[in-house]
């Protein structure tokens, strides 16, 4: 038995961190990404929103939430292979509206919205918050992908 000791202590501190592995979203390195999807918001975790959203965000850049946010194809191309590749699936829930269409907000998602549920639409609107899409308003840890609720301080 003694001789299975440094295999099972490593087992078992593994065991430890996978909970707050589930609230960890840092978001791969990829230049494209960063240079046009972070200028006007952050730079999203590709995880949470599956590849037909993801797909279905980047064939409209052109109408983007009420602005342009058009990159061109020798940047569409690599931005559309890297946020497929990354992207959540169904971990993220339910990702198509009442129609069947392809939701394109992480706001909009099902577990979004069940991890949020607590909080008011009235909250989201606050001036120093805005919006769902504003992460970083409470999460702040954002820009490293920590979305650990011991790390949210929701601005008054
Ligand atoms: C010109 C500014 C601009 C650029 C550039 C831009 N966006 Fe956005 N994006 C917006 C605005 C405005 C919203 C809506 C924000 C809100 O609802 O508060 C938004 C929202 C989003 C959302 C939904 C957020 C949510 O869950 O509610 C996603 C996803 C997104 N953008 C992805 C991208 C990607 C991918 C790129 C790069 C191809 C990009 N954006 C580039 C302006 C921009
Ligand atoms: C108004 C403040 C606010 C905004 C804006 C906000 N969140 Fe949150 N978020 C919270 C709070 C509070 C919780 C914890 C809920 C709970 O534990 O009951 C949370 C929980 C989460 C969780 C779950 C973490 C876990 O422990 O499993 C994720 C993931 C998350 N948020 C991602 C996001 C993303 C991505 C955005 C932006 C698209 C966002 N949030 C915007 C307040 C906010």
């Amino acid at each position: 038995m003694k001789k299975r000791r440094p295999v099972l202590l490593p087992a078992l501190a593994l065991l430890i961190a996978l909970p707050a592995y589930a609230d960890r979203y840092p978001v791969p390195k990829n230049a494209p990404y960063q240079e046009e999807c972070a200028s006007c918001h952050m730079a999203y975790p590709p995880q949470l929103l599956d590849a037909n959203s993801w797909r279905a965000v980047m064939n409209g850049l052109p109408k983007h939430f009420g602005t342009d946010a058009s990159v061109d194809e020798k940047h569409r191309v690599p931005i559309v292979d890297f946020l497929t590749r990354n992207a959540g699936g169904g971990k993220t829930g339910v990702t198509v509206d009442a129609s069947g269409k392809p939701l394109l907000r992480i706001s909009e998602t099902a577990r979004f919205v069940r991890k949020h549920r607590e909080l008011s639409a009235a909250t989201f609107k606050r001036a120093s918050i805005k919006s769902p899409a504003n992460c970083g308003a409470c999460h702040t840890g954002a820009a490293e992908g920590d979305y650990n609720d011991d790390h949210v301080r929701i601005p008054k």
